[in-house]
C-alpha cells in the first residue's frame, strides 16, 4: 500500500534532492488508527505540533476528525505564531518564562484566543501571572506532574522535566497560585516518556526490549494511580480542571483507559519516523521520507549519497540515524554513518545509479522539518503539492 522504490523515482523525476516527501494517504491511514485508540473513550486527541512542524500538514490533521482537537506546541512564541496561523486552542506544554514570547500569549488571550501555559515551579506561575497582569487578562496554566517509574534504589525512568512527583505537591502548587493576580490553573498533564517514547522492540539494542517491556508493564498502572491522586488534589485544592492531559504515540492504549484523562496528546504516530517502528503491536507506516542523491560510486558494493547527516535528538546511538529505505539492501558504513554532506552506504544486489534517488526515513518525525524548506505532498501515487515547512515559513523554534 506504501509507496515503492518505483513510486518514488516516478514522483521524483526532474525534481532537485535532497527532497523530503510526505505520503498524505499513508498520513491518513496512520491518523485512523491513532483516532481508532479513542474510539468510545469519550477523549479527545491534541495533535503535538513539534512533531510536525509543518502548517499544512497540522491543518490536514486537525480535519482529519472532530476527535483531533488542538495543539500542542513547544514554544510561546511558536503558539502566537500558530494562532497567527488561524489556529486555535494551542497548549504550550513546555515551560518557559521568555519575556517576549509570554507577552505575545498575553496579548492574544487578550484578543480571545485560547492559549494555555505548563508549570511545574512558583518561578513559572510568577512569569505568567506578571505576563497576564500586563496584558490585563488571567492566563490559564496546567501544572506537569512527574510520570517516571522510580524503582527503589534510586533510579528514574522516564524524563527529567517536572520536579512535581507527588500529587499533594501538585496540590500545594495549585494554591500557591491562587495567591497571584494574572494566572489560574485549569488542568494537569502528565507525560509518561518511559511507555510512550520507548521503543520496546529495537533490533538496535534487543537485549534490552524485555526490560523495556518490564518497565512499561509496572509502570502503567502506577502512572494511572499517581495521575488519579493528582486529580484529587487539585480538586481538593479548589481547581476546576478543564483538561487533564496524557500520552503520546507510544502510551495511547493505555492512557485513553484512565478515566480521569480528559485528552491524549500525539504527533510522530502520524508520519511514524522509523523510531516508531520499534513497538510492539504497532501498525503505523511510514509517512515521511527524504531522498538523496547518489553522487559517487567509491568502490565495489558502495553508493556514496549528497548530505544525510540528519541525526535526530535523544540518547545518542546508531538509532538516531536516518534509516536507510529503498532501494532495499543499504547499509550505513560504520566507520561514517550519516555523513555532513557525503553518506556511502553499501549495496546489496545491483547499485543505484549516479543521479539516482536513495530514500531514507528520520529517525524523529518533526526534526525532518527543520531541514528541509518544503514538503513535497504525494497522494494517490502522484505529487499533489509543495507545501512549506516551519523553516520554509522562515521560523525556528528550538
Ligand atoms: C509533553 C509531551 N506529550 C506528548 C508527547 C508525545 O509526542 P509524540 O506522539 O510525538 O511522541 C511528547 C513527546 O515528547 C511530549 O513531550
Amino acid at each position: 500500500m506504501g509507496l515503492g522504490y518505483r513510486d518514488f523515482r516516478r514522483i521524483l523525476e526532474g525534481r532537485a534532492l535532497p527532497c523530503a516527501v510526505v505520503d498524505l494517504d499513508a498520513m491518513a491511514r496512520n491518523a485512523a488508527r491513532l483516532a481508532s485508540t479513542l474510539a468510545g473513550s469519550g477523549k479527545t486527541l491534541r495533535v503535538a505540533s513539534k512533531s510536525v512542524r509543518h502548517v499544512g500538514l497540522l491543518r490536514r490533521l486537525l480535519a482529519h476528525t472532530d476527535a483531533f482537537r488542538g495543539l500542542m506546541c513547544f514554544t510561546p512564541a511558536e503558539a502566537a505564531f500558530l494562532l497567527g496561523e488561524g489556529f486555535d486552542d494551542l497548549l504550550v506544554a513546555y515551560p518557559s518564562v521568555d519575556r517576549a514570547g509570554l507577552e505575545a500569549v498575553a496579548q492574544a488571550v487578550a484578543r480571545g484566543a485560547t492559549i494555555r501555559l505548563m508549570a511545574d515551579d512558583p518561578a513559572h506561575l510568577a512569569a505568567y501571572a506578571d505576563a497576564g497582569r500586563a496584558a490585563g487578562v488571567t492566563l490559564e496554566v496546567l501544572l506537569e506532574l512527574d510520570m517516571a517509574y522510580r524503582p527503589p534504589g534510586g533510579l528514574h525512568l522516564g524524563v527529567l522535566r517536572s520536579p512535581l512527583r507527588e500529587p499533594a505537591q501538585v496540590g500545594e502548587l495549585a494554591r500557591r497560585a491562587q495567591g497571584l493576580d494574572g494566572v489560574r490553573v485549569v488542568g494537569l498533564m502528565g507525560y509518561e516518556a518511559q511507555v510512550a517514547g520507548l521503543p520496546d522492540e529495537t533490533p538496535f539494542s534487543r537485549a534490552l526490549n524485555p526490560a523495556r517491556r518490564a518497565i512499561k508493564r509496572l509502570s502503567i498502572p502506577q502512572i494511572a494511580e499517581r495521575r488519579r491522586r493528582a486529580v484529587a488534589a487539585l480538586e481538593e485544592a479548589g481547581v476546576e480542571l478543564a483538561l487533564v492531559n496524557g500520552g503520546g504515540t507510544g502510551s495511547l492504549a493505555s492512557t485513553v483507559t484512565e478515566p480521569w484523562v480528559t485528552e491524549v496528546t500525539a504527533g510522530s504516530g502520524f508520519l511514524c519516523p522509523h523510531l516508531f517502528d520499534y513497538y510492539r503491536r504497532s501498525a503505523l507506516e511510514p509517512a515521511a521520507f527524504f531522498a538523496l542523491e547518489v553522487c559517487r560510486w567509491p568502490t565495489e558494493g558502495v553508493v556514496t549519497c549528497l548530505g544525510g547527516g540528519y541525526v535526530a535528538s535523544g540518547e545518542p546511538g546508531w538509532d538516531r540515524l536516518p534509516l536507510p529505505h529503498l532501494p532495499e539492501g543499504l547499509a550505513y558504513v560504520s566507520a561514517e554513518g550519516a555523513g555532513e554532506v557525503q553518506t556511502p552506504l553499501r549495496v546489496r544486489g545491483e547499485r543505484p545509479a549516479i543521479g539516482a534517488p536513495v530514500i531514507f526515513r528520520h529517525a524523529k518525525a518533526g526534526e525532518l522539518a527543520e531541514r528541509f524548506d518544503a514538503y513535497l505532498l504525494v497522494s494517490g501515487g502522484e505529487a499533489v503539492a509543495v507545501e512549506p515547512t516551519y523553516r520554509g515559513q522562515g521560523r525556528c523554534f528550538l
